[in-house]
């Protein structure tokens, strides 16, 4: 089995994990420090990978997703070889490292780009999406951008407009070019051969669009919210079949280099379409999409388990769901569930069949620090998830002896140090769950069967099996104590006793056996049972 079905990917947001100079930026040298953190020593979480969002040269417009040099570090964060140090201390540890790859756009400021727009002739002109105006002068077309306005942009000085599917300062690549196959191909091989295990793949479905560049339609209600925004349903610009051809390019250059490498992409499609870019059969696409049920569903047993089954449904055999409880684009889970879910959502996210990805932070269940007024630095308003790691209850946090970029929050629960040498704490039960599924077949790659536990119970349930190995898991989702039949709710399939392998509720619950027809159950527990 591939090392990252079975895995715990770990996203790091550079700016904010570690800072080892004191300017209040976390750095990749901040990185190397905290891997203990991670993986390879007695307090460790334990995860397999992490994935780095982009500390590529960049004038930070979009904080890094607006690369202006893909092969080289940021100055912010250090340079090649605080790289390769942080590279080989991961290796060291058994810790994969996966990079940000940003193959729709680059900056405005990329040398491609000033290139670009420097002539219409210049053979870089090509590599990018420009278009003469409408007959009334405005722009080509109606298409909207993620971000807000017209996806077009003005560029006076060669009188076209280019594209941007984000901020004007990030020009769309066009993936319609084979110089644009060829320049990714070599950003793709360059970090392979340094040593890379693998790429997150930015906002594959934005990559490529139409060439006849025709008009979206007005939204409609029915249409589903991850293709409309902007006041438009995204037919055109967004999501194309040629997207998955993106994808195999990136494909091919990976496996000229380190065959077997990791290929995840992000995308926010639909469950219906997301496996399209699994390919035809493992290794031909990439090996593990986003799927971000949990971002809109609500800490409801009902909504969790369609947004689980759903994957389930509409992934190949061969495919494997990939989820995020957070992320450093949308609001994290303490402040949308809730801080009464944490623990069992750490259970949910750990013990479905899939590959859970930890969003920095959560661990220790770290909740959005909205800005004040005059604070706000995102212009798409994410600082709020982004801020720095705690590390310790001091000022500063352990993140930074300066002053930090964005503000920390309250450290004084909410820190690594802290629940490090608490056994009931957020953290240690991460740590055993983490433990528990790598111990264990069939949490970490058996199959999947939700119960039908009744509606009105607020409780999800369901079996993960592999060979002979069984494991039930129940979480209380509507904050109730109650008492639960899985037992009744599997119509024969499982015994009438189990028992107890973890409770989230550490402090409470000693192991042992557990009758299924009636399991007590505190508000927001999730337990795991050993059939
Ligand atoms: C998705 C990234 O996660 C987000 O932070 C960024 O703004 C867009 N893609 C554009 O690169
Ligand atoms: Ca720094």
């Amino acid at each position: 089995m591939t090392w990252w079905r079975p895995g715990v990917l770990y996203q790091i947001y550079p700016r904010s994990f570690a800072d080892s100079n004191g300017d209040g930026i976390g750095d990749l040298d901040g990185i190397t420090a905290h891997l203990d953190h991670l993986r390879g020593s007695p307090g460790s979480l334990g995860v397999d990978a992490i994935w780095i969002s982009p500390f590529f040269r960049s004038p930070g417009a979009d904080f890094g997703y607006d690369v202006s040099d893909y092969t080289d570090i940021d100055p912010v964060y250090g340079d090649l070889a605080a790289f390769d140090r942080l590279l080989a201390a991961a290796h060291e540890r058994g810790l994969r490292v996966l990079l940000d790859l940003i193959p729709g756009h680059t900056s405005v400021e990329h040398p491609w780009f000033r290139a670009a727009r420097s002539s219409r002739t210049d053979p870089h002109r090509r590599l990018y999406i420009w278009a003469d105006p409408a007959p009334d002068g405005g722009p080509p077309n109606g298409w909207t951008s993620t971000f807000g306005g017209s996806a077009w942009e003005w560029d006076e000085g060669s009188g076209q407009y280019y594209l941007h599917s984000f901020y004007p300062e990030q020009p769309d690549l066009d993936w319609h070019e084979p110089a644009v196959h060829e320049r990714i191909g070599e950003v793709v091989r360059f970090w392979l051969q340094r040593g890379v295990d693998g790429f997150r793949v930015d906002a594959i479905d934005r990559s490529i669009k139409d060439p006849l560049l025709r008009e979206n339609p007005a939204a409609m209600s029915t249409q589903r919210r991850f293709d409309y925004f902007r006041g438009q349903y995204h037919l055109w610009n967004k999501d194309r079949p040629e997207a998955l051809d993106v994808v195999r390019s990136i494909r091919r250059s990976a496996e000229r280099v380190k065959p077997g490498s990791l290929l995840l992409g992000e995308s926010y499609i639909p469950i219906e379409r997301l496996a399209r870019y699994l390919g035809d059969h493992p290794g031909d696409a990439f090996d593990l999409v986003f799927d971000f049920p949990f971002l809109d569903s609500g800490w409801d047993a009902g909504a969790l388990r369609h947004a689980v089954e759903a994957a389930e449904a509409h992934f190949p055999p061969s495919g494997w769901p990939c989820r995020a409880l957070s992320n450093h684009d949308n609001p994290r889970h303490a402040t949308r569930f809730g801080r009464g879910s944490l623990r069992a959502a750490a259970m949910l996210s750990l013990t479905l069949r899939g590959t859970p990805v930890l969003y920095m932070g959560e661990e220790i269940g770290m909740a959005d620090v909205p800005a004040t007024e005059g604070e706000a630095l995102d212009r798409a308003g994410r600082d709020a998830a982004r801020t720095p790691m705690r590390w310790r209850n001091e000022p500063g946090a352990g993140f930074t002896s300066g002053e930090p970029w964005l503000r920390i929050g309250d450290t004084s629960s909410v820190n690594v140090a802290d629940q490090s040498d608490d056994p009931h704490s957020l953290l240690s039960l991460y740590r055993r769950l983490i433990a528990l599924r790598g111990a264990s077949a069939a949490l970490s790659g058996g199959s999947y069967r939700g119960l039908d536990m009744p509606p009105e119970g607020g409780v999800l349930a369901y079996v993960r099996e592999s060979g002979t190995e069984r494991r039930l898991v129940v979480i209380e989702c509507r904050g109730q104590d109650g008492r639960h039949d899985p037992f009744a709710a599997a119509r024969g399939r499982l015994p009438e006793t189990g028992r107890l392998a973890l409770s989230t509720d550490t402090s409470r619950r000693a192991s042992g056996d557990l009758d299924l027809s009636g399991v007590e159950l505190s508000a927001n527990e999730g337990i795991i049972v050993d059939l």
